[in-house]
């Protein structure tokens, strides 16, 4: 009988420590019970001591989460476990994950602790852990950095603590897989309890390998859990792509041989999803999830697929939840056809009130759009959240004038707390120009660090996704807004932004 693979998910802790990702308690949820409808094993909530918001969100999540395991890392020590417990503690199952760095280099100069306070504290805080789970994981942070007599020291010790799972980290990206896999094999092989835990393995994307580290840590190091996220969102250039680590084990179950929990039909929903409320565009040439990831534009492939698809096709787009863009509703749908195809997409809202007010948005676009697409719909409901979580900018509304020859102008309209501006700019481009307009009323001085558009859907009726990434005092965040017209969805994206600024969520970094 082929093993079972776990598949850890942890978008909404590793995912949101990308710089601007972080997520309201409610995008949180919206995103957990996406990943409960893929299926995933355990759903890496947060790190509970982060901010009270993290903590909230933790905590709600376990509430509502049945189907997968829910867990919240901490820090080796017993205030943050103490706070995982408490975040956790509705949950139907839930785990402790702990983690302490193990390298030299970071136990000198980020801890500034020997080795032998390092072993100590990770064995304290295993033992203390299991007074709340018997489901407790530890990581050594920098794993793949670390030394191996040291880390068969520590593994062993935490295992007989009581560590259900250890997790291997490859904090840095620094692994090559035959190198990687093979230090799990070796503590596998040296360590004597280690067969009383299930390995893991947790890889960082910095040399673009962590998919193949993660893949060599199962099939070379025995790991039966592997850590990931939806479109490999993450720290620096990310974590191991969830995607991409599944459809590989599934497409080549000749050669890995193990078996997933997972329903593969939702990973696209759930790559847009994520990809909507964080506000990172998916590259058209990313594995699986892509626009262009099933397409075939030369004249021979299109030839080989209509003859037998599986001449250019190793996947079905169908089975990774690829539907042909589909018009799904229009102006004359009533509010009824909209519920329905809210559940279908499985979006809750949480009242009759929020329905209604997702239904009023629904028929301002269908006025300007004749078609709309289950993409439309996503993408207002995210609109809508944004909006309604921070209410300290919102978008009444804007006018400009572009024209060639002449600098462009716009005339925004918009509320700050609760008062409306009326409020005029001029710019490079019409964007520029709005962007200038609400500074002149907002003057929050925040640097913008990046601006990008993209269509929801295909054709030119399609909606504009823009997002706007703002700095300020060492904060970053993302703004997101969508539009039939982008200047409009600039201008939403960048209030969007400012509304995040202004929420003021302190977040502490684990790894820092
Ligand atoms: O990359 C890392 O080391 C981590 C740990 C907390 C597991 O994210
Ligand atoms: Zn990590």
């Amino acid at each position: 009988m082929a093993d079972k693979l776990i598949i850890f998910d942890t978008t909404l802790r590793d995912g949101e420590q990308s710089p601007g990702a972080s997520m309201t308690k409610d995008e949180k949820i919206r995103i957990a019970k996406q990943l409960e409808r893929l299926r995933v094993d355990v759903i890496e909530a947060g790190f509970a001591a982060a901010s009270p918001g993290d903590f909230e969100a933790i905590k709600a999540i376990a509430g509502i989460i049945k189907d997968s395991t829910v867990c919240s890392l901490s820090r080796a020590n017993d205030r943050d476990i103490s706070r995982a417990a408490e975040a956790l503690a509705p949950a139907a199952r839930k785990r402790i994950h702990t983690f302490i760095a193990t390298s030299p280099l970071h136990m000198e100069k980020k801890l500034r602790m020997t080795p032998d306070q390092v072993f100590e504290q990770a064995k304290l805080a295993v033992r203390f852990a299991r007074q709340f789970t018997d489901d407790i994981e530890f990581s050594p942070e920098d794993g793949s950095r670390s030394d191996m007599d040291f880390l068969c020291r520590v593994i062993e010790a935490v295992i007989n603590e009581g560590a259900r799972t250890i997790n291997f980290a490859d904090t840095v990206g620094y692994g090559v897989p035959e190198l990687y896999g093979n230090m799990i094999k070796t503590l596998r092989e040296r360590i004597p309890n280690s067969d009383k835990a299930i390995w893991s393995v947790h890889c960082h994307n910095d040399l673009g390998m962590a998919v193949a580290n993660s893949l060599a840590g199962v099939k070379i190091g025995g790991a039966r859990q592997v850590e990931c996220t939806i479109n490999g969102l993450g720290e620096r250039a990310g974590n191991t792509a969830l995607e991409e680590v599944v459809m590989a084990l599934k497409t080549r179950k000749d050669y890995f041989n193990l078996e997933l929990g997972i329903d593969t039909t939702q990973i696209v929903p759930a790559s847009k999803l994520v990809s909507q409320v964080t506000g990172f565009a998916v590259q058209p040439n990313k594995a699986v999830v892509g626009a262009n990831a099933f397409a075939h534009a030369s004249g021979i492939h299109q030839d080989g697929v209509l003859k037998a698809r599986d001449t250019y096709e190793i996947m079905r787009a169908e089975d990774v939840g690829w539907t042909a863009n589909k018009i799904v509703l229009g102006k004359l749908s009533g509010r009824n056809a909209f519920k329905q195809r809210l559940e279908e997409l499985g979006i809750e809202l949480d009242s009759e009130a929020e329905v209604n007010a997702a239904f009023a948005r629904f028929k301002e676009l269908a006025d300007r759009k004749s078609d709309i697409f289950d993409e439309d719909i996503i993408a207002l409901v995210s609109d809508e959240q944004h909006s309604h979580d921070n209410e300290h900018y919102r978008f009444v509304s804007l006018s400009q004038h572009s024209e060639t020859g002449e600098k462009p102008r716009a005339k925004v309209v918009f509320s700050m707390g609760g008062e409306e501006m009326v409020c005029d700019g001029q710019g490079n481009g019409p964007v520029d120009a709005t962007v200038n307009a609400i500074e002149s009323q907002a003057k929050s001085g925040a640097e913008l660090l990046l601006f990008s558009v993209n269509a929801i859907t295909t054709g030119t009726q399609s909606q504009g996704e823009v997002t706007m990434r703002l700095s300020k005092a060492g904060r970053i965040v993302n703004g997101v807004g969508a539009d039939p017209d982008i200047v409009v969805a600039s201008a939403k994206a960048y209030l969007s932004a400012l509304n995040k600024l202004h929420s003021k969520s302190e977040k502490l970094n684990p790894q820092l």
